[in-house]
Parts: C-alpha cells; structure tokens; sequence
C-alpha cells in the first residue's frame, strides 16, 4: 500500500505534529507529513517543520476580511498539498464546512478530555474546575461542531487532588502522543471504518 499524504493544521507547540513526524520517519507510520498549514506566523510548529524539510504555508485569520475568504484560502492551500489525511494538531479554529465538505472522513482531531465533556477552550481547566475524577483525551473525525465528530479513540487518566490545570495538561499530552500516532497508523493501514457516529477498526475486543 502506498504511503498515505498527511498534512498537519497547527496553530502553536507542535509536540503532536511532532509525534505524528517521527512516527512517519521511523515506520510505525505508513504515511509522510507533506506539508504544514499553520494560522499563526511565531508558531513553534513551523520551526519544526523546517527542520523536518517539510513546506509549511501561514494563512492569518487578520490578512482576510471575514472568515469565508480566510476558509477559502485554507482550503484552496489543503487542497495543493493533495492529502489523504488532515491532522488537526493544536489547531485552535473551527474548520470551514468547505474544507469538512472537500475531505469526508479525512480529517483528525485531537481533543485533551473526554468528548462529549469539555469542548472548546481550556478544556482541561474546564475539568479541573468542574471536579471530575477522570479526564483524558479524545481523537475523532472532524464534524461541523466544535469538537464534534466520530470518535475514533480515547485515552482516561486520574484527576488528582492537588492537580492544577498544568500538571493535568501534562499527564494528558503524555497520552496524546501515542493515541494520536495509533489512531494515524490505523487511518493510514485503511483500518478505521465510520457508520453513523460509529468508528469501527480500533476498539476490538481482544478473544
Ligand atoms: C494539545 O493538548 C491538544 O490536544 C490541544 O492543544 C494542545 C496542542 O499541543 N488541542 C485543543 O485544545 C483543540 N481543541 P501541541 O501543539 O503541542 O500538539
């Protein structure tokens, strides 16, 4: 099977772009990151990119006059890169329904709680203070709400006592990583199969 295109959204850090790279670069992935698309000119992910020779592209929300000139040079921008996969990786914006529309099924998000519960920003301070015991991470298919879509997989960890919005941030990025490669390898072996909100392919019961 040939390797799957997989283009990265990113608006900051990268560690999850990172992690998809290095997952490409070293086999465990049957992909190759082709191209960054990124909303924020200082963002880290785009050194990262450079290092990885691969070509980045910075479209600012500021440079277009509403946000349907903006989605549509993202989505003129996705589409010259040729994908097969779309990797939201920290990409804080609601995609366009142009780009949900242009890629069904094709585009991953990463979440750091446990969708339904806590979309939006802030989600793991949204966890802290509502008090629950378990958070965690999500992975799903990009819908047209915000972190709405099929949910692929999911990974809990504790809520301790003395948890603040950054320790908890750190034990659930630790799970991010190789919940997200896992989720990329699986796309890229043509393993995930969506019905409805269902995804099948990750979750068997082992026999
Ligand atoms: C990650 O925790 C990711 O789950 C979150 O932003 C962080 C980006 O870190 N994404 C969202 O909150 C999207 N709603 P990274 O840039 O180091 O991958």
């Amino acid at each position: 099977m040939s390797k799957k295109r997989i283009l990265i959204f990113a608006s900051g850090r990268g560690s999850n772009a990172e992690a998809i790279h290095g997952a490409c670069a070293d086999g465990t992935v049957n992909g190759e990151v082709v191209g960054v698309i990124c909303d924020h000119a200082d963002a880290q992910v785009l050194g990262r990119a450079a290092r990885w020779g691969v070509p980045s592209v910075v479209i600012e929300k500021k440079d277009y006059p509403d946000k349907a000139a903006f989605d549509e040079a993202i989505l003129k921008a996705a589409v010259s890169f040729t994908p097969d996969l779309i990797c939201l990786a920290g990409y804080m914006r609601i995609c366009g329904e142009n780009l949900i529309h242009a890629f069904p099924d094709r585009i991953l998000n990463i979440h750091p709680a446990l969708l339904p519960s806590f979309r939006g920003l802030h989600a793991q301070r949204q966890a802290v203070e509502a008090g629950v015991k378990v958070a965690g991470c999500t992975v799903h298919f990009v819908g047209t709400g915000l972190d709405d879509g099929p949910i692929i997989t999911q990974v809990a960890v504790p809520v301790y006592d003395d948890d603040t919005e950054e320790t908890l941030s750190a034990r659930i990025l630790e799970q991010e990583h190789p919940a997200y490669v896992r989720t990329v390898r699986a796309f890229c072996d043509d393993a995930l199969h969506v019905e409805g909100h269902r995804v099948t392919g990750m979750h068997a019961k082992e026999k």
